[in-house]
């Protein structure tokens, strides 16, 4: 996709982070714009800021991991614009711990969101891009958690690499039919964002009553230390995305020296040997527990 301009784009997450920084480059590039996120306030704040600058933008409170919510914001971006060219499902959360102490409402939230929100965003946008038969483009939001298992971060790394795995499957069906759709699928490191306070919009009904576990409280405080000292802009990450949507780029790696950790793990599958520590390379962001 090279033309941005008078296309109509939708976005998750688009509050905050990565999200609102697609929001502010889709702005610069005269797109429409359909602003999704769980908090109205922080959404109702991203929606005035692009107004004011001319953009045609609306904000929609959605859940991802709710299928409802997501048909509605596709329902909304066709009633406003009529069509939809290019999708980021980028809405995400984290948490944290050794993967047995993870609770059910853990992984219910993470993988809701992170894994469910992705696979309703593709089922109800691409059969609308299929539809339109014109040149449209997916940006699904994984991370390097689903090109690598880090330990104390199982639920987050279990729901990236799913969303690895789709989206890499997204793009083989699409190209197997032939359709005009292009796909990238962003990974970053450690960027400062919001995610590491994602906790501040979990849902009261899957929140825990018992207190978190030492091995929670040491992954929450790695999260925030790595997250709070990653050297790229979120501001940076969303420009590299639109290049790679420019150029029809699948993979976006934000960081290339991550590779060399994702490289060892491929050599440890083919040699089948036991998995390397994949903060062996980088062993200042690793997470201990007590
Ligand atoms: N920042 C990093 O270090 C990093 C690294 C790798 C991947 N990611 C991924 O990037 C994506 C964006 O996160 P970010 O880093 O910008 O964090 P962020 O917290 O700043 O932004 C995430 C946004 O998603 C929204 N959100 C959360 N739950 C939602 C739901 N159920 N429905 C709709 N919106 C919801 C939040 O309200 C927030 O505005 C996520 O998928 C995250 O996993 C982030």
């Amino acid at each position: 996709m090279k033309a941005f301009a008078g296309k109509a784009a939708v976005i998750t997450g688009a509050a905050s982070g990565f999200g609102r920084e697609f929001a502010r480059i889709g702005a610069q590039l005269g797109m429409k714009l359909a602003l999704a996120d769980i908090q109205a306030d922080a959404l109702a704040a991203t929606v005035d800021e692009l107004r004011a600058q001319g953009a045609l933008a609306f904000g929609e409170a959605v859940d991802v991991s709710r299928a409802a919510d997501v048909e509605r914001l596709a329902q909304r971006t066709l009633d406003a614009y009529g069509a939809v060219h290019l999708l980021f499902n980028n809405a995400g959360v984290a948490a944290g711990g050794l993967i047995w102490e993870q609770t059910l409402k853990d992984w219910e939230w993470v993988l809701g969101v992170n894994l469910w929100g992705v696979v309703h965003g593709v089922r109800t946008f691409v059969p609308i891009m299929l539809a339109q038969g014109d040149e449209c483009h997916v940006v699904n939001t994984a991370s390097v958690a689903g090109l690598l298992s880090p330990q104390m971060m199982g639920v987050y790394n279990v729901s990236k690499h799913g969303v690895v795995t789709l989206t890499e499957t997204l793009y083989q069906d699409l190209r197997v039919t032939g359709a005009r759709i292009g796909v990238s699928l962003l990974c970053p490191a450690f960027v400062p964002t919001g995610i590491a306070q994602s906790h501040r919009h979990r849902p009261a009904s899957l929140r825990d009553e018992s207190a978190p576990t030492a091995s929670m409280i040491a992954a929450q405080k790695a999260s925030e230390k790595a997250v709070s000292s990653g050297r790229i802009s979120a501001g940076e990450v969303a420009q590299m995305t639109f290049d790679a949507i420019r150029e029809n780029r699948f993979y976006v790696i934000t960081h290339p020296k991550i590779l060399a950790s994702v490289e060892l793990r491929l050599h440890d599958v083919i040699a089948q040997r036991n998995p390397t520590d994949p903060f062996s390379l980088e062993p200042r962001v690793a997470p201990r527990p007590d």
